[in-house]
């Protein structure tokens, strides 16, 4: 039997031991047990469903405790992984951390538990954290590196996590991307050996792979059983997630990608890595997804429990050629839909050089009087007059040669000197210095600058279509130009904050080529993300999908587009395209000049069907039902409102065959005791509504047999989209 002494000095709320300890953080449903012991190495013992004090012998005792260290660093022992490597001022590479101290205090939001490392020699200090998300089952994590010697110290690893897992039949899931094809949910056992997910954009970090995975403990991913762990990383620039498997041990490192990163931390200097934010369920990857979704909304989505608007976006309908008379009709004709918000996209600005295509004007963001000679205050004349809110894009990191700014700042721009500068979209965009506080000032200007001339504007798009190209920066001192990639996003931190901090109603979208910047790093300053730039709706179910695993639906901006779409060409009816954007954030993206009376009008009650079950979509609980992945030719999915008394079921038909197997879709998450109508939402003709419509059914039916689709989704691209009301 272990030997555990607890002895608190209690001052207040904080709690600090100096006696060795055994630390259970718990949430509802999960909990996390390290010890640490002053003088000794910190341990991880522990994580999983939840345990309460009285059960933390019995980690022990069953053999399940860990005792690996809870941030192991490089020098000592060195085989195998580690979550930490410096260079002292003298050449020694090594560290040698033990417990100093360990806090326990509450803050507004969390529980935190704080283990202070020092190391044996040298006055340096990790601080590993832990942060048990109140009224989530979210516990993140991260270090805050000291540097208490008189002489810079150079970090050349340094993790934000770093866990291990019990080896068994592990699979991992995570969610691989490249543009118009994001989020592409794939599904692996590890073996033995490193399984990386990475990014090296340095400014978009997730059309690689998003920085999050979902692992297994005990056979092949299933939604709604089996135990998985999820963590993701909070995190927008280079990342670097490693499972690191051998057949008596496995390690998780999750953190910062190094790699041409190595950190100069000077005397005094206190380095913050970012949060790794984790959940285990015992519910499958549905639960990690909800519990994702409820701290996403609670805490980590700018203000995510607020609904969001419909919009019509002008991108796919005008792309650049966007004038007043053009975005007046657009208007007009979205809000007489029943729309609620119209973003104008790229093309509406540039002065001395109009934006016309690509190649010119990200920078000069002063209106195009050419094509709009009535300026913003002309499209917000518009807007009050069809009652509906606008908005426009912006991509404020950027500028291209070809523009004003880029002449006026050449310094401006991140570049290598003596070296011929890289150029990206257009063959002429270039990035700007974010590292530089005077363009962090230019930055936060031009959404400073468009609020205060025309306070009405309801919402950004805030895109960047390019990846950081050239890595030199002339502000940066020579000897800390390998801390680019971080400062960047210090530096877009930075800006980021002071936009909320003046101007928290703004709603803004984070864009980057469609879903490059879907990560925690961004959400916290972004109401929502632009998925991808292909709005295909039978891409989008896969698309949506994937990104549903870690990102709520209110989060999720999905769109209608033209019905031969612009980047697959496919044709879709427009039921089947308003049913797959109904499941998210919904939006249109398509010219509504060229949609006839009776798809307005369809779109009209699509819409107002929307804004009703909005809340239910936008923050209730999804259960995905059946996966497109798994191939069975149908895809289903359904939300819960938190009282079980409302759900909105979606099914679609993926392929068509004669007398193909449909399966019966078993829903999910609703009061078996309830009785619930269900409603036909989107039907085609409103007056042969589906078979479904009317009928009531109890949750334990919906949930035990299911409904048989067959009937329901005959033809090629048939799709469902259902209300369930309780009755009472
Ligand atoms: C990116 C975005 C698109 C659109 C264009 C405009 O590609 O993802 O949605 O805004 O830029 O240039």
């Amino acid at each position: 039997m272990r030997k555990r002494i607890c002895l608190f000095l209690v001052l207040g709320a904080l709690c600090i031991s100096s006696f060795a300890k055994d630390y259970l953080i718990s949430t509802p449903n999960t909990s996390l047990l390290v010890t640490a012991t002053p003088g000794e190495k910190s341990k991880f013992q522990y994580y999983g469903s939840h345990i309460s004090e009285k059960e933390i012998q019995s980690i022990y005792d069953s053999g399940l405790a860990f005792g690996v260290e809870s941030y192991p660093v490089f020098g000592l022992n060195t085989p195998g992984e580690r979550a930490m490597a410096v260079t002292q001022a003298d050449g020694n590479m090594s560290l040698d951390l033990v417990v100093e101290q360990v806090k326990q205090y509450s803050v507004d939001e969390a529980e935190i538990t704080e283990i202070r490392l020092e190391d044996k020699i040298y006055p340096f200090v990790v601080k590993q954290i832990f942060k048990a998300y109140r009224g989530t089952d979210i516990i993140s994590t991260w270090v805050e590196v000291e540097n208490n010697t008189k002489k810079a110290v150079t970090l050349y690893r340094f993790a934000s996590a770093f866990f291990p897992i019990h080896r068994g039949d592990n699979y991992m899931t995570h969610f691989h991307g490249h543009w118009g094809a994001e989020q592409t949910m794939e599904e692996e056992r590890l073996t033995n050996g490193q399984k990386v997910i990475s990014n090296k954009d340095g400014l978009a970090n997730t059309e690689t792979d998003n920085p999050s995975f979902m692992l297994t403990m005990d056979g092949k991913p299933q939604e709604e059983r089996g135990h998985v762990l999820g963590g993701t990383l909070a995190w927008t620039g280079n990342y670097l997630i490693k499972m690191d498997v051998h057949n008596t041990k496995f390690n998780i490192v999750a953190g910062i990608n190094e790699e041409n990163s190595h950190y100069i931390l000077e005397a005094k200097e206190v380095f913050t890595t970012p949060e790794f934010a984790m959940t285990y369920s015992t519910t499958g990857k549905g639960g990690v997804s909800r519990a994702f979704h409820h701290w996403a909304r609670q805490y980590k989505v700018w203000q995510g429990t607020i609904p969001n608007d419909i919009l019509l976006n002008s991108w796919e309908g005008v792309y650049f050629k966007v004038n007043q008379q053009g975005m007046d009709e657009m208007m007009k004709d979205f809000s007489a839909m029943g729309g609620e918000l119209f973003v104008m996209d790229d093309g509406w600005f540039g002065d001395k050089y109009p934006r016309n295509g690509a190649n010119s004007s990200l920078g000069d963001w002063e209106v195009c009087r050419e094509k709009l000679p009535e300026g913003i205050e002309g499209l917000l004349r518009s807007a009050k007059k069809y009652n509906i809110k606008f908005g426009l894009w912006i991509e404020p990191e950027m500028a291209n040669t070809k523009s004003e700014l880029f002449e006026k700042h050449p310094d401006w721009i991140m570049r290598i000197k003596n070296r011929p500068l890289s150029t990206g979209r257009g063959n002429t965009q270039v990035i700007l210095d974010l590292t530089n506080p005077e363009v962090q000032d230019f930055v936060f200007g031009v959404v400073d600058k468009l609020m205060t001339d025309y306070p009405e504007i309801a919402y950004m798009k805030w895109d960047d279509n390019s990846s950081l190209m050239d890595y030199g920066s002339s502000y940066l001192p020579k000897e800390k130009q390998s801390h680019l990639y971080i400062e960047y996003h210090r530096g877009l931190n930075k800006v980021l904050k002071r936009i909320r901090t003046k101007y928290p109603d703004l709603v803004l979208q984070a864009c980057a080529g469609g879903g490059g910047r879907v990560n925690y790093g961004m959400l916290p300053y972004f109401n929502e993300f632009w998925t991808s730039d292909d709005t295909d709706a039978l891409q989008r179910i896969y698309l949506q999908w994937g990104a549903s695993c870690f990102y709520p639906a209110i989060a999720m901006a999905s769109h209608v587009s033209a019905d031969k779409n612009h980047q697959t060409g496919r044709k879709l009816p427009l039921k089947f395209r308003f049913d797959v954007s109904m499941s998210g954030r919904l939006g249109m993206e398509i010219q509504p000049k060229d949609m006839n009376d009776a798809d307005k009008a369809f779109a009209k009650r699509a819409i107002s069907a929307y804004k009703k079950i909005r809340p239910v979509i936008q923050l209730g609980d999804l259960y995905r039902l059946v996966s497109p992945y798994e191939h069975k030719g149908v895809s289903s999915l359904m939300y819960v409102s938190s009282q079980k008394d409302r759900a909105v079921f979606f099914a679609y038909k993926l392929s068509h065959f004669i007398n193909m197997v449909i399966p019966n879709v078993r829903m999910n998450g609703l009061e078996p005791e309830k009785q619930y109508r269900l409603i036909d939402l989107t039907a085609v003709n409103e007056n042969k509504p589906c078979l479904l419509q009317g009928k009531i059914i109890s949750g334990k039916m919906l949930m035990e047999e299911g409904i048989a689709l067959k009937e329901l989704l005959k033809s090629e691209y048939s799709s469902l989209a259902l209300e369930l009301q309780e009755v009472q």
